[in-house]
Parts: C-alpha cells; sequence; structure tokens
C-alpha cells in the first residue's frame, strides 16, 4: 500500500502542462513553421501535427526505460538570482540546448531524430508552466496545497491542467481564440526568442502565481490569472515554432 501511495504521489508531481496544454502550444507552433521545417517534421512523422507528437514525453513516464529522463522537464531559478545550470535542479534547458544542437549536427538515425524532436517540443512547452521553473523550495509548488473549487490538490497541477481544463475549450478551440487579433508584427515579435529569455519570464510571474492567499482557490484566482496563462500558452506556440525554425533552416 505505502509503495502504491508513493508511486502515486510520484505520478501527479511529474506530469508537465496537461495534455491539453501541451496540444495548445503544439498547435500554434505547426501554424507558424516555416515550410522547410514542416517538409523536415513531416519526412520524420508522416506529417507535421506537433499537436499529436507534444505529450509523447509525459506517456512515456510509465516506461521506467526512461526515468532517467524524468527531470528533463523543469528547471529551477533560485530566488534572487540568474539560472545558473542544472546542479540547481531539473535539467530542461540543458535538455533543449544539447538536442537542439544534435539535430542541428544532423548525425542522429531516423528513431533518435524522432525521440529528441518529441522532447524539444515537450519540454520546451513546460518551461513555458510557471512553475516548470521552480524556485527550488517547493518543488514547482507541488508542495503548495491548495483547493482548486474545494477539491485538495497543489498549485502545480492548478497550472498544469486544472486551470487550462477549467476554460473548457478543445485544444483547436484554445489554439484559436489566443491567437484572436495577432498581427503579422505581433506574431514577428514573438517569433525571436532565446532560451533563457523565456525560461526567465516564466520565473518573472511568481509573484502573481503565487500570490493565493488561504490557497482556496477559484473564481477570483482565474480572474486574476487567465490572460497569463493564456499569454504563456502563446508564447509557448510562438518559441517553439522559432527553436524547430532555427533548427531546420
Ligand atoms: N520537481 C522539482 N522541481 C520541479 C518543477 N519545477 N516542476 C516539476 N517537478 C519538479
Ligand atoms: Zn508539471
Ligand atoms: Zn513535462
Amino acid at each position: 500500500m505505502r509503495q502504491l501511495i508513493i508511486i502515486l504521489v510520484t505520478a501527479t508531481i511529474l506530469l508537465g502542462w496537461g495534455k491539453t496544454g501541451h496540444r495548445v502550444i503544439g498547435k500554434i507552433a505547426e501554424e507558424n513553421l516555416t515550410p522547410e521545417a514542416q517538409a523536415k517534421i513531416t519526412e520524420l512523422f508522416g506529417h507535421s501535427d506537433l499537436a499529436r507528437i507534444g505529450n509523447w514525453a509525459d506517456e512515456i513516464k510509465s516506461d521506467p526505460k526512461w526515468d532517467h529522463s524524468h527531470d528533463w522537464h523543469y528547471c529551477t531559478i533560485i530566488e534572487g538570482q540568474d539560472y545558473a545550470g542544472p546542479e540547481t535542479g531539473g535539467r530542461a534547458v540543458q535538455k533543449v540546448t544539447e538536442f537542439s544542437n544534435l539535430l542541428r549536427k544532423g548525425t542522429l538515425g531516423e528513431k533518435d531524430q524522432k525521440d529528441v524532436l518529441r522532447f524539444i517540443v515537450h519540454i520546451v512547452g513546460d518551461l513555458h508552466q510557471p512553475l516548470h521553473v521552480g524556485n527550488g523550495t517547493d518543488r514547482g509548488g507541488n508542495d503548495v496545497k491548495v483547493t482548486w473549487f474545494r477539491e485538495e490538490t497543489n498549485l502545480h497541477r492548478v497550472w498544469d491542467s486544472q486551470m487550462v481544463d477549467h476554460m473548457q475549450y478543445s485544444y483547436t478551440e484554445f489554439a484559436q481564440q489566443i491567437q484572436l487579433g495577432m498581427s503579422d508584427e505581433d506574431k514577428a515579435a514573438l517569433l525571436d526568442p532565446t532560451l533563457l529569455s523565456f525560461v526567465n519570464a516564466s520565473r518573472a510571474t511568481h509573484p502573481q502565481v503565487y500570490d493565493i492567499d488561504d490557497g482556496k482557490l477559484s473564481w477570483p484566482y482565474i480572474y486574476k490569472n487567465r490572460e497569463l496563462m493564456e499569454d504563456r500558452l502563446l508564447n509557448g506556440g510562438f518559441h517553439l515554432a522559432a527553436i524547430l525554425n532555427d533548427i531546420y533552416k
């Protein structure tokens, strides 16, 4: 029984954005790929549907063969400091850099190219979930117990999935809704990121994300954070496209 509880607890603390969040980011990214990137991804997968590719890195957590990948989904920036590498906790930044370089080099076989690309799509998405850039004290908010409409949960899970799911959009509706009214200039501005700039942007949201009063979260928390959540998903989509476009240019 104790083992079962440990397994269940571990399973709930390690996921990134939930399925819908990763699909939204994948969908937006796909719509903004260059023809070259789209062709290369289609060559590998038979399609370039990044919404379909984006959740694999969470699914393989059920395969012990991939146990070593569990800390590739997040990173840590200690309060008041700059990002200081994987030693502070989590290898997400290191892995996106390493995997992008591997794809650029062009020496991987087809299976490895596919796995590496699936990881990039997923991890870049995760790094836009504010609590996947942790502060090093509470496992990205997993230790911050809160209630969500009276259900016991934690702050990390609220951001991974509960707030996204609360919107009751399909991922395609979500992707469409949050891009409404964007001009070409708006889009171009989002297509020029650096990895550390968006990691820092996620971290910079923490004062707002952690503003939880008594921890009983419901409508007022959504009211305050909906725009931020949508902004992070939107940025995730464009930044992912930018990274893939740069790899396959
Ligand atoms: N474990 C430790 N830090 C974490 C984070 N920021 N996100 C997910 N899991 C974690
Ligand atoms: Zn998560
Ligand atoms: Zn993840």
